[in-house]
């Protein structure tokens, strides 16, 4: 596996690959990978001819106390696992590269209204950070198409929100969230829990399951299931920022008239924010 840290390499191999006909899949992370990145790689070598992995823990989508400075980095198992699986190139660029002019003086993207909400409630400027770098990196490789996970459903959204606004030549493809085998959404996050904490965990997937049934069997009185929804996870332990039960489409408070419902969930387990969503077909 090749890896490249500047952007003109970078852009010297793609171009070898493009004049020999070749499509080419880019899977965005900010490394400490798990199977479910693993998946993005996979799910991409399906559908293109080249995976681009990039690496780049993006400063400008923590917010003041977030994570930033702790984020897990485990450079070396990661460049391992994306060459057994055979990646065809990893990028990993510094700061300085992807913000030449530093993070004050940089050109954002802003999506607004569906980045307002939710996890943008509580994380303000996030999106706007996740928006801003996924452009340039879309920009850097010219991939055709680009794989996100479904867990991080609002932010599959927002990107697609955007791709869509700035007309940008790609196709976005959501993968379905991979678990545990006790149904926690995989997380570099989930690193981040004791061993007390983690068999608390899957509770915040069983309780999103739950909801999602009351919804199938016809209870449409979403208030109520959002609010015992909350109380269930104060029960597990958790210290929950929000259930919310949304039209899966354009994450508005339902209507009725959406044919989709999504389940959305963000809870505090320790320090580790864990966050998951179920996808309720409502016919
Ligand atoms: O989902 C992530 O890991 C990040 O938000 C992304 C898409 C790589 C942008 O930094």
């Amino acid at each position: 596996m090749n890896r490249i840290n500047k952007i003109k390499q970078l852009r010297q191999q793609l171009a070898d690959w493009r004049a020999a006909g070749e499509s080419v899949a880019l899977v965005p992370t900010m490394g400490n990978l798990h199977a479910g990145h693993l998946e993005l790689v996979k799910q991409g070598q399906l559908r293109a001819d080249r995976v681009v992995v990039s690496i780049f823990v993006n400063p400008m989508q923590f917010g003041e106390g977030e994570d930033f400075a702790s984020y897990p980095s485990t450079i070396e198992q990661d460049v391992a696992q994306l060459e057994a699986i055979k990646t065809d190139l990893l990028f990993t660029p510094s700061v300085q590269e992807v913000y030449p002019h530093g993070q004050k003086a940089q050109t954002v993207v802003a999506v607004p209204g569906i980045s307002e909400t939710l996890c943008g409630a509580s994380r303000p400027g996030h999106f706007s950070g996740v928006a801003t770098v996924v452009c340039k990196l879309l920009n850097m490789v010219q991939p055709d198409l680009a794989l996100f996970g479904s867990k991080d459903f609002q932010q599959l959204l927002v990107i697609r929100h955007m791709v869509e606004d700035l007309c940008l030549p790609v196709e976005i493809v959501g993968v379905p969230t991979l678990r545990e085998a006790d149904g926690l959404a995989r997380s570099s996050r989930n690193g981040y829990l004791t061993d007390d904490e983690r068999s608390l965990a899957p509770a915040l997937y069983r309780i999103l399951c739950k909801i999602s049934a009351a919804i199938a069997e016809g209870n449409k009185d979403y208030m109520a299931l959002e609010s015992e929804a909350m109380h269930a996870l104060e029960a597990a332990g958790f210290n929950p920022d929000y259930c919310s039960i949304r039209n899966a489409d354009n994450l508005s408070e339902p209507n009725g008239e959406e044919s989709r419902l999504v389940i959305l969930a963000a809870a505090y387990l320790g320090r580790a924010r864990l966050i998951d969503n179920l996808v309720v077909d409502k016919y």
